[in-house]
């Protein structure tokens, strides 16, 4: 409207409205056509297409978007674009506020310059004061080399800020390429990590480095492909199978999830009646303490229907976590799973549990235990690696929740494990158990031996 009236009033062409709006083109066209058919050739969105599928149609608001490097090293003379490498600003999800950014690879890999690493910064800080969630698209090679150690330094504003925001307001990061460098350690300090099946990578050095380094020679996917991450180093949360799936995915998370940590999840009202009995309960769970079932079947049944959204399901896979809700409200679910190791509680398990414990302690998510477990796991793998540590991570956690904690023993909880899995002496609000459950310094078997 005022570019419009400014138009008239000069009574044609306003040349310094027509210079933004010349930016504003070459800002929407990315790194240029051939750029951006490379990064479709590869099975990739561009940033803005991103955008597109994540945020509710229409709602994206645009910050940042004629910033540009301040870099005259290595020829980046020649190279500026407006917005830089990456693509910030606000829209909804649902019809809530989000703050998120999109790091553009047909933009120099989406490394991050220091006017980038300032945008990002930017965004977390008003999505920490109007106490929104923040989502992070990352596709990016990580600093830019070509910035030194002032690329270095906006990395460090931006780890400062994801920690200051930790706790406060839900930080989500989808990898959406491949990712290196300091372009992996901000994702790690946020809540959840999403990855995309055969096209993202998230690695601290990538396969050429390594080879270099240690002569070692490995893929994109075998150094750090989501099939690794989700299932060997736990760094990834969820995965896609392509680009589409993660951001949708994304979506679904976030209903679960207060805007910040003074509010509740939203309510979604269920057509279950929370007073129903289901029936396959009587027989879902054996009485024979040593017979596998899977816990998954019990806590789909127990929630509201299909609202059970797994986290981390190929990593530490001997217990369960994910959210649901019950009776419309959001909850955490920790459950030990007894068809993986017989549910016992090891490194992997305890870091995987104490970590979604403490976010759901941060976000009043009320926390449903379902315990059957039969202890930690001996051995001495488990304690040269530290299973003291990472046990007492996961007993600390359950200690200090002070959100609403229910446990349900369905079978058995013995030993240590049993203090630790939310007993009541640990300030669990209600616990309940299964008429044929064990509470037990250990298993019967072991005492009659
Ligand atoms: C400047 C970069 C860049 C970077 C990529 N590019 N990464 N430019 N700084 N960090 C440029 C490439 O030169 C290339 O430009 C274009 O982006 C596309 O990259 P390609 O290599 O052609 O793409 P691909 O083969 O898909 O490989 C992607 C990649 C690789 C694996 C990310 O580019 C890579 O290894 N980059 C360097 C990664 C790295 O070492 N990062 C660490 C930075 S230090 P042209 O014009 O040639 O097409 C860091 C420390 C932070 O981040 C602090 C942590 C605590």
């Amino acid at each position: 409207m005022v570019e419009q009236a400014h138009d008239k009033a000069e009574g044609g062409m306003n040349p310094k409205i027509e210079a933004l709006r010349a930016k504003r083109a070459e800002s929407l066209a990315g790194g240029g056509a051939e750029r951006v058919k490379r990064q479709h050739e590869s099975g990739r969105n561009t940033a803005r297409e991103r955008l597109d599928i994540l945020l509710d149609p229409g709602s994206f608001r645009e910050i940042g978007g004629f910033v540009e490097h301040r870099s005259h090293n290595f020829g980046m003379d020649k190279h500026h674009h407006p917005g830089d490498s990456v693509v910030t600003g606000w829209g909804t999800i649902d019809g809530r506020l989000v703050y998120v950014y999109s790091q553009d690879f047909t933009v120099v890999g989406g490394s991050v310059s220091e006017a980038h690493a300032q945008k990002i910064c930017k965004l977390l800080e008003m999505a920490m004061r109007n106490g929104a969630p923040v989502i992070g698209l990352n596709d990016s090679g990580g600093a830019r080399i070509q910035e030194g150690v002032e690329s270095l330094a906006g990395y460090a504003d931006i780890f400062l800020r994801n920690t200051m925001a930790s706790g406060v307001i839900p930080q989500l990061s989808a990898i959406m390429g491949p990712c290196a460098g300091g372009s992996v350690y901000s994702p790690a300090l946020t809540d959840f990590i999403f990855m995309v099946k055969n096209t993202s990578y998230m690695f601290i050095t990538g396969p050429e480095v390594v080879k270099q380094v240690t002569h070692e020679e490995v893929s994109f996917e075998d150094l750090g492909g989501a099939s690794v991450h989700s299932a060997k180093s736990g760094v990834c949360h969820m995965v896609g199978e392509n680009e589409t799936e993660t951001l949708l995915l994304l979506r679904q998370l976030l209903s679960y999830m207060p805007q910040n940590n003074m509010e509740d999840a939203p309510f979604v009202a269920s057509t279950d009646d929370p007073l129903r009995a289901d029936a396959d309960l009587d027989t879902l769970v054996p009485d024979n303490p040593n017979k596998p079932y899977d816990i998954k079947e019990v806590v789909t049944r127990v929630v509201d229907r299909d609202t059970f959204f797994e986290i981390q399901p190929d990593y530490a896979a001997n217990i369960v976590v994910g959210f649901a809700r019950l009776g419309g409200h959001s909850v955490g679910v920790v459950a030990n799973q007894p068809m993986v190791l017989a549910g016992v509680l090891d490194i992997q398990a305890s870091e995987k549990a104490a970590r979604f414990i403490r976010f759901c302690d941060c976000f009043n998510l009320p926390i449903v235990t379902f315990v059957d477990v039969p202890g930690y796991l001996p051995g001495t793998d488990q304690e040269h690696h530290g299973i003291i540590t990472s046990g007492a991570k996961l007993l600390y956690a359950y200690c200090e929740a002070t959100v609403p904690k229910l446990t349900v023993t369905t079978r058995k909880a013995y030993g240590g494990a049993y203090c630790v899995m939310s007993s009541k002496h640990i300030r669990s609000d209600l616990n309940l158990a299964w008429p044929t459950a064990e509470i037990a310094v250990m298993g019967g078997t072991r005492l009659r031996r």
